[in-house]
């Protein structure tokens, strides 16, 4: 891989592509960093050096190999077009494209050939499909009922900033300008996603369509309430799931132990499961609280934490390019 392009290199999901770029020793050249014209003049370091921030343009991504595109679903429509680069896209512009392979690499890499373009899902839908893979192919996912616990992160790096400034004006007692039209800290509230006609958001939407494309499975059952929690970093989801067929509990925690990227997480005698800070920077999702529900046949619980910055964006679409 000669030149590999960052665009959003300064946002949550972008500056973490490009520690991860670093981090992993990606097999590149040359690092360029795009940002939008607000940013022109500043700088993102990269092994050591300053890599001077650019506008988007034709002519820039022109000598561009692998494009990684994290400056939300507006620039990866109208940029992705305009690159002949090899491009992973972590918005979602094209995920429910059928010619768009959605990949996770633990989960679906068979999928993956050489599309020129690569979509990242949803990151509520890869915390969710990390654990629920595995257990959907050996009994088959007939339905299930998520509900999430999302970090501010994942609205935004400026979204973050907010809940800090908004928490310490809160806790000196004193009024914070909001661009919610209530208090974020100390609070929470229903997903901050467009509302659909149907009463649903676009969050949860995400991630009854990307379970099933991920899965293959069309016929998957899947209702979601997302919720967006006053948490710096790492989403959580509480799952229940009915099975097409029956299962053992040691069959399900045997399938969750084999699962590259993700790990059982949980000390039974001490009441300790994961939690948001147990997952941040982490790779691994961590899922605990395996029961069987007891209120019908078939059917499991289970909590799950991934940092939705790393295996929920930013490590997914690194992991990505390491397999084009
Ligand atoms: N945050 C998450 O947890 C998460 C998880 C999965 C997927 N995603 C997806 O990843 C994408 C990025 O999300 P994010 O949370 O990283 O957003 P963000 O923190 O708001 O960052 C947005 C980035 O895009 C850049 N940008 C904005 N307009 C641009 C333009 N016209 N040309 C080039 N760059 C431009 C921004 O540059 P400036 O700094 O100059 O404004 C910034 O670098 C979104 O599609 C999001 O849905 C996010």
């Amino acid at each position: 891989m000669k030149t590999v392009a960052v665009i959003g290199a300064t946002g949550a999901v972008g500056s973490e592509i490009v520690r991860l770029l670093e981090k992993r020793s990606f097999p590149l050249r040359t690092l360029r960093c795009f940002a939008s014209p607000n940013s022109l003049g500043q700088h993102v370091s990269f092994r050591g050096e300053k890599i001077p921030l650019e506008v988007l343009s034709k002519e820039a991504l022109a000598n561009v190999d692998l494009a990684f595109f994290a400056a939300g679903s507006s620039v990866s429509r109208k940029w992705i077009p305009e690159c002949s680069a090899r491009c992973i896209d972590s918005s979602s512009a094209f995920r429910m494209d059928e010619k768009v392979p959605l990949i996770i690499p633990e989960i679906n890499r068979a999928v993956l050939q050489k599309q020129r373009l690569i979509a990242s899902p949803n990151c509520s839908a890869t915390v969710l499909l990390m654990p629920l893979a595995p257990l959907h192919r050996l009994f088959q996912v007939k339905r299930v009922v998520a509900a999430t616990y999302q970090a501010a992160s994942g609205a935004g790096a400026r979204f973050l900033q907010h809940l800090y400034d908004e928490t310490r004006a809160h806790l000196a007692g004193e009024s914070f300008p909001s661009p919610l039209p209530f208090p974020y800290a100390f609070n929470l509230f229903p997903h901050n996603s467009p509302l659909r006609a149907n009463g649903y958001v676009e969050e949860e939407i995400k991630m009854m369509e990307e379970t099933r494309k991920i899965l293959g499975d069309l016929s998957i059952a899947l209702t979601a309430t997302c919720v967006r929690v006053p948490v710096p970093r790492a989403h959580s989801i509480a799952a229940n799931v009915e099975f097409k067929k029956p299962f053992q509990m040691e069959e399900v925690l045997a399938a969750i132990r084999s699962m590259p990227g993700l790990q059982l997480f949980e000390d039974r005698s001490q009441n300790r499961f994961p939690t948001p800070t147990d997952a941040t920077g982490r790779d691994e999702v961590l899922c605990g609280r395996f029961r069987i529900d007891l209120s019908q046949p078939n059917t499991l619980e289970f909590w799950a934490v991934g940092d939705q910055l790393l295996k929920g964006a930013a490590l997914n679409a690194v992991q990505i390019g390491e397999l084009c």
